[in-house]
Formats: structure tokens, C-alpha cells, sequence
């Protein structure tokens, strides 16, 4: 199977992205090999499938943006931990604060939109699945993944102005990606029983809707309470029901 990349990405913050993104990588994982990218130097993914939030320069994927011809993506791996345990199939390559200092000193660098691409290119077939965590902007690293994702899923939340984020991302994915651009929105934190809500949110979809998943990710405490203490749903409340809906949407991607 060839290797599918697929990014999250959204410009509006807190939206789900690393939530969806960290769930899907260990629902993936349960089957096939997964590798998280991090490219937001909040590093929340990172935090949640290592348990750390500081690293070396040299450990992060900062160094590879630094110096792309020195540093190899290779040598950043690293497996996702949970209780310090190896989580079987999911790796990471981590980000920290200090990938923000490389982001606005790349400005120069000829081809800088491909770097992450070139760099998955040396993984050749190792992953099915590579997943890219981008920053609530339209920053180096969320271009780099913009170009190099087979799809970009972009989650968008409840508040009523959550389409206006996507514009701009729509924009610049039609941009870099020469032939159709591939993305799929997906409703994250539905509440099944806030009618009005969702009934405005199908309305304001409408426009896109062959773009929007049929799956959507329910609100759940347990995805906040999972985060907060690093680990993926699955692994903290196996019989959370929202565990059923990453279900749904991995094996939807998985395909
Ligand atoms: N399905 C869900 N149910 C309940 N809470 C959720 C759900 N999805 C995300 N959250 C919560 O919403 C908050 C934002 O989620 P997350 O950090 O994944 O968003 P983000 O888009 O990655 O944010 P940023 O733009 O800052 O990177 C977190 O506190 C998370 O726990
Ligand atoms: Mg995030």
C-alpha cells in the first residue's frame, strides 16, 4: 500500500485538529504503521503521544527545517509513548516552541514549501499512514503540509463562524496543489442534542457539501479528560463512545 498523507489543518485554533488527528493515529495504529508529524510549535501533539513538551533542538523537527540538507526526518523519530510504554505501530516526530524562531527565519530558503515533502520522500513505503498536525495559520509548516498531503481534513467546531476560518485555507491549498485539491471537513464536537446548532451548521455546509464527512466527532469529556493526561481516547476510556466515531472515521480514510 502506498503511503497516505493527510494534514489537518485549520486556521481557526481550537477547533480539534490535534485532538482528531491524535485519535485517528491511534485508531490507524491498531492495524497499520502511523507516523505523526508535529508542525505547530505549541507542540500539543507532541505533548499528548510523549508526555514531554520540551526536547533538544537537534530532537525536534525545527532542526529539519533548519537544515534540511543535514537533518533527516529519519533520525527524528521517535515512538509515541503512553506511560512511558512504546504505543505498538504509532511513531512521532516532535515539535517545541522553539520551531516558531525557525519558522520566521526560513522566510529565505529557495523551495521552502517542499521541505517536508522531500523529507517524507526518504520514508519511501515505511508508513501507511503519515499525519501532519499544522498551527492555526498560514505559516511555513502548514504550507509544507499543505503540499504534502494526499488529503487535508479540516475539522470545524460548533460556534456559528466556523466556515470563516476556511476560506483562506481553501485559497491556498487550490494554490500549491496544481491538480483538484483533496479535503474533506469534518464536524468535530457535535452535540446531538443542540438542534439549532447543527441545523445552522448543515445550512452553512450546504455550499460545500460533497465535501463534508458523513462521520462526525462527538462532544465527549472524555477527549478533554484524555488529553490532559497525554493519551490517545482509546487507551484512557476504551468504552468512551467517541471511540466510535474515530473508529468510523479511520476506517472511512483507511478506505
Ligand atoms: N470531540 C471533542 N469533545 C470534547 N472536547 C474536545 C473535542 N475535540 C477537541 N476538544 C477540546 O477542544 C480543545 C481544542 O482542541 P485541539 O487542541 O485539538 O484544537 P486545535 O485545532 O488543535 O487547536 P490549535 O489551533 O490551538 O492547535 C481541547 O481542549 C480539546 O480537549
Ligand atoms: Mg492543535
Amino acid at each position: 500500500m502506498k503511503t497516505k498523507v493527510i494534514s489537518a489543518a485549520n486556521q481557526k485554533g481550537g477547533v480539534g485538529k490535534t485532538t482528531t488527528l491524535v485519535n485517528l493515529g491511534a485508531e490507524l495504529a491498531r492495524k497499520r504503521k502511523v507516523l505523526v508529524v508535529d508542525l505547530d510549535p505549541q507542540g500539543n501533539c507532541t505533548k499528548t503521544l510523549t508526555g514531554q513538551r520540551h526536547f533538544q533542538f537537534e530532537e525536534t523537527v525545527a532542526a529539519m527545517f533548519d537544515k534540511p540538507k543535514v537533518v533527516s526526518i529519519v533520525d527524528l523519530i521517535r515512538p509515541a509513548l503512553l506511560d512511558g510504554e512504546p504505543i505498538q505501530n504509532l511513531d512521532v516526530v516532535p515539535a517545541d516552541f522553539q520551531l516558531s524562531r525557525i519558522i520566521e527565519t526560513s522566510l529565505t530558503k529557495i523551495n521552502r514549501e517542499r521541505i517536508l515533502e522531500k523529507q517524507l520522500a526518504k520514508l519511501g513505503e515505511t508508513y501507511d499512514f503519515i499525519l501532519l498536525d499544522t498551527p492555526p495559520n498560514l505559516s511555513l509548516t502548514t504550507l509544507n503540509a499543505i503540499q504534502a498531503s494526499d488529503l487535508i481534513l479540516i475539522p470545524v467546531d460548533s460556534g456559528a463562524f466556523s466556515l470563516d476560518g476556511i476560506n483562506p485555507l481553501l485559497e491556498a491549498v487550490s494554490e500549491i496543489k496544481d491538480d483538484e485539491a483533496n479535503y474533506l471537513i469534518l464536524r468535530n464536537e457535535v452535540d446531538v442534542r443542540n438542534a439549532v446548532i447543527n441545523e445552522f451548521i448543515e445550512d452553512e455546509l450546504e455550499i460545500t457539501k460533497d465535501k463534508v464527512l458523513s462521520v462526525t466527532i462527538r462532544r465527549s469529556e472524555h477527549v478533554s479528560q484524555a488529553n490532559a493526561v497525554s493519551a490517545p481516547v482509546r487507551f484512557y476510556k476504551s468504552g468512551s463512545l467517541v471511540n466510535n466515531d474515530y473508529r468510523k472515521l479511520a476506517s472511512l480514510i483507511a478506505g
